[in-house]
């Protein structure tokens, strides 16, 4: 099995909304859902014109999920609840990174690991003055955590974010990866 990354394009949206209406994503990924707000939360990232970039995972060709990347700086809101809950991160320039397999039948299958591993070589490479990539995931979200895990971040924090954000809703972990030396 391969996968790669490609830019998200308009005429994902459509699959795009199934894959967010699948009970596992639904679960963790909380956002509304509909073709009208997919255009309006996307359509700048897909036209270059938002602080956040979004890639499609494609395994053996086949669109599978989405996952984004952003500097942590360009969200006041998210910065603050970083900055709160590890304030040992003052002053290092960050990046977040959000992901999702849209289909039952990839989950599970160590795909998730390894595209958030390649994904993250990729960011350090594309973005040179990020230091760390830090991501926030629900402690009973296990298959994110685990993933992350494999994937070489390791968790630095648990507790409650500081964040109107439905995704973050109950108990969390922080999980960091520095870039390598
Ligand atoms: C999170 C996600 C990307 C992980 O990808 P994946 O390909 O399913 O995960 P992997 O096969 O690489 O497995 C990674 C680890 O999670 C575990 N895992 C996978 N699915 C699991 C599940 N449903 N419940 C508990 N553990 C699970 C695996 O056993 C493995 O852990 P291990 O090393 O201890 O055995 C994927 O499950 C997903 O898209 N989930 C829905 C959306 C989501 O949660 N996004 C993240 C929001 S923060």
């Amino acid at each position: 099995m391969t996968f790669c990354f490609r830019p998200l394009r308009r005429d994902d949206l459509v699959a795009l909304s199934g894959w967010l209406a699948d009970p596992e994503v639904e679960r963790w990924w909380r956002q509304p859902n509909g073709l009208e707000y997919l255009e309006s939360k996307y359509g700048p990232r897909i036209d270059n014109s938002s602080a956040t970039e979004v890639f499609v995972i494609e395994i053996d060709g086949e669109p599978a999920g989405i996952i984004q990347r952003y500097r942590t700086s360009d969200y006041a809101d998210w910065a603050a609840a970083i900055a709160e809950a590890a304030p040992s991160l003052a002053g290092v320039t960050t990046a977040g990174i959000d992901y999702l397999l849209g289909r039952p039948e990839v989950r599970q299958r160590g795909i998730g690991t390894r595209a958030i591993a390649a994904f993250t070589s990729q960011l350090f490479l594309e973005m040179p003055d990020v230091e760390a990539v830090v991501v926030s995931v629900l402690q009973q979200n296990r298959a994110s955590w685990r993933a992350l895990e494999r994937a070489g971040y390791e968790r630095v924090w648990a507790g409650l974010l500081t964040s109107d954000d439905p995704s973050d809703a109950g108990p969390a972990y922080l999980l960091i990866r520095w870039r390598s030396p």
